[in-house]
């Protein structure tokens, strides 16, 4: 996966994802990022980007000139890349902006599909409609607060896809089975020691016995799921247990019997 960031911040975004699992993950080659700096399109003798917003208002706006050079430059350059290739697909551009569709799991696992995926990130009072209409074909939010910019949000959703790419993670197992898989939250995790400060590990975890904790740990998941995040049960697939499971929590909840 290439991932490809047009921002006012290129070296937040390097150093942002520079560390840890994405960074080691760009030394393995499972992944690559470039983040191309939308100022050095500018054509201002000072370098701007941003000028008033017509109508007036408060905060300035990006110029759409400076992104669609940018862009222009960054889409040539895949597709440089791509030449010899025959399915070549013009990539997905992102814009990143609190008016987006909110991201999830499920988004992070189609974008993690792709070959190549250009993030677009605004600051300021945003980017010139123009521009936007003429190279975006996503519009993602990473939840309903504003940000002072893009490019948080781009390494929120980089970080969300790139884990899902076979290899980048130690265990690929663990991207599989965790929290918002089946629209169900992760069942609760312990290690040693057996007894911290009076507090002992669930008794079924010791007994080594796999088809028991199995259940155990999904039906943790359903009543972690139901007590915390109650809206995601509505797309969960459940079996018929669990689903008697979830009834018994419900009427135990409604009736007060526990
Ligand atoms: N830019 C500013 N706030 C944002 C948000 N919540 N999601 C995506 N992009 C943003």
């Amino acid at each position: 996966m290439n991932f490809h960031v047009l921002t006012l911040f290129p070296e937040m975004i390097q150093q942002g994802l520079g560390t840890s699992i994405t960074g080691r993950a760009m030394d393995k080659g499972l992944i690559s990022l470039n983040a191309v700096n939308i100022r050095d399109f500018s054509a201002d003798k000072h370098n701007r980007v941003d000028d008033y917003p017509y109508g007036g208002g408060a905060g300035m706006v990006i110029q759409a000139e400076p992104v669609f050079k940018a862009f222009g430059y960054l889409a040539n350059h895949i597709k440089m890349t791509k030449e010899a290739s025959v399915s070549y697909e013009k990539p997905r551009v992102i814009y990143v902006t609190p008016q987006g569709s909110i991201f999830n799991q499920g988004m992070a696992k189609e974008f993690a599909k792709e070959d190549d995926l250009i993030f677009l990130c605004g600051h300021y009072e945003g980017i010139d409609e123009r521009v936007l209409e003429m190279v975006v074909t996503d519009y993602i939010s990473i939840g309903d607060y504003v940000l002072t910019g893009g490019e948080l949000p781009a390494m929120v959703m980089i970080d969300a896809i790139s884990r899902l790419i076979p290899g980048v993670l130690n265990n690929d197992v663990s991207s599989e089975f965790e929290s918002l898989q089946d629209n169900l939250l992760e069942y609760p995790q312990y290690t040693r020691p057996e007894v911290f400060m009076g507090k002992k590990v669930p008794e079924v975890l010791l007994t080594g016995h796999h088809a028991n904790i199995e259940t155990w740990r999904r039906e943790q998941s359903v009543l972690r799921t139901y007590e915390r995040r109650p809206d995601l049960l509505e797309n969960a697939e459940l079996t018929e247990n669990e689903r008697e499971y979830l009834t018994r929590l419900i009427f135990q909840k409604n009736y007060n019997v526990y």
